[in-house]
């Protein structure tokens, strides 16, 4: 198996096993146990988290350990509409956010919510699948109580200008929340210089365990409550209850160090092998399409490609090729056989969204399993061309 499909979810780097057994098999104390075992696992939980606060330019004491990007998101969005001082009742988001965003606001809209869902620029351009700028500061008004944007899309990699955006948004009095699990650990994530009050990611996103996210809440220039969802023993400051996971915390915290570290080289090498298949695929293939931004480190996550096939769709493709993994959709749309809303918000057809597919190259990808994935991939397609003629 050529695994192509990082932006589903990435291997749990070895380096960041190794820093977790230790907390699942040694020293497996409850965190808040007042014992030696439980204050031992509490201080290494406590240190991860204020790495992670570092490594995100947060405070410290605003990071609230969840289990994933889904939690997060819910977290932010529903626990600062639902406070019981949150006056405001109008809430804007993206046309292209993940479900985990999107949903949340459908539900939200049902318990009496106004929710704008802002459009983004269209396919073709350098920028398409970033936010309609003008659009979204027409949209914010006094009664705005949240911005919701993603910081990098998992279909097409388009990377959101967020300072810009964390202006319009703080102008009208809104607060700002980023779905920030496709940028952290890929691109730099500074949230003081952005200026973002509420920050979501997870950690097998980044090469660290599944089950494990975060929330970044206030980054001290304003005030952000929420109201918990999840209720219980009061731990992280009642923000959210339950036992806390020091393993997946300080696998996290290292996932976030080595990305951290090896960020600007590792780009730079994603970012080759990206464009290598492009190349090979579009040297071969005539009338591929490609889908969403410029292939650039300005507008676009270094590893993701997506395209449209001229002919088959993507799914046969798929289906044809079992031996790599790769993607017809976002893979927490790979049930439905609705094309990809990301896709059609882009203006994109919906004939043209079922022929397209979705790349996403990885730290452990090498050069010569880039140059086998293409040959199969062609030899794939040419086998579908010959059964459809
Ligand atoms: C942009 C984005 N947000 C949220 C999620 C959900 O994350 P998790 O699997 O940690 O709940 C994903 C995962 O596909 C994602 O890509």
């Amino acid at each position: 198996m050529i695994y192509l499909d990082n932006h589903a979810t990435t291997r749990c780097d070895p380096r960041v096993v190794d820093a977790m057994v230790p907390w699942l098999a040694e020293n497996y104390g409850n965190p808040h146990s007042g014992h030696a075992l439980g204050v031992e696992s509490n201080q290494a939980m406590h240190n991860a988290v204020e790495q992670i606060a570092r490594l995100l330019n947060a405070p410290s004491d605003s990071i609230v350990m969840t289990s994933g990007a889904t939690e997060s998101n819910n977290l932010a969005i529903r626990g600062l509409c639902t406070h019981p001082r949150q006056k405001r009742r109008h809430i804007v988001t993206v046309s292209t956010e993940h479900p985990a965003v999107l949903d949340v606001f459908e539900d939200l809209q049902k318990h009496g919510f106004r929710v704008t869902r802002v459009p983004v620029q269209q396919d073709g351009r350098m920028d398409a699948g970033v936010v309609d700028l003008q659009k979204l500061e027409e949209a914010i008004d006094d009664d705005t109580a949240l911005v919701s944007v993603m910081w990098a899309n998992n279909e097409i990699g388009a990377i959101a200008p967020m300072k810009e955006i964390a202006r319009i948004s703080h102008s009208r009095g809104a607060l700002l929340h980023s779905d920030a699990t496709q940028a952290v650990g890929r691109i730099p994530v500074d949230v003081l210089d952005a200026d973002i009050d509420l920050l979501s990611a997870t950690a097998h996103k980044l090469y660290g365990p599944k089950g494990t996210g975060l929330l970044m809440v206030g980054n001290s220039n304003r005030r952000v409550r929420l109201n918990p969802q999840i209720v219980g023993g009061g731990q992280q400051r009642g923000i959210r209850s339950g036992t806390m996971n020091p393993a997946g915390i300080i696998g996290m915290a290292a996932a976030m160090q080595i990305c951290a570290d090896q960020m600007t080289e590792h780009n730079h090498r994603v970012g080759e092998l990206r464009d290598r298949i492009w190349m090979r695929l579009n040297e071969a293939i005539d009338g591929l399409h490609l889908n969403g931004p410029a292939l650039d480190q300005e507008h676009r996550l270094p590893g993701n490609l997506n395209f449209a096939l001229p002919q088959i769709e993507g799914q046969a493709w798929m289906s044809a090729v079992p031996q790599i993994a790769f993607s017809s959709g976002s893979a927490c749309s790979a049930a439905h056989s609705t094309p990809s809303h990301v896709l059609t918000a882009l203006g994109i057809s919906e004939s043209r969204a079922r022929r397209s597919v979705r790349f996403g190259v990885g730290r452990f990808n090498q050069a010569d399993e880039i140059e086998e994935a293409c040959e199969v991939l062609l030899e794939g397609h040419n086998q579908l061309l010959a059964l459809a003629k």
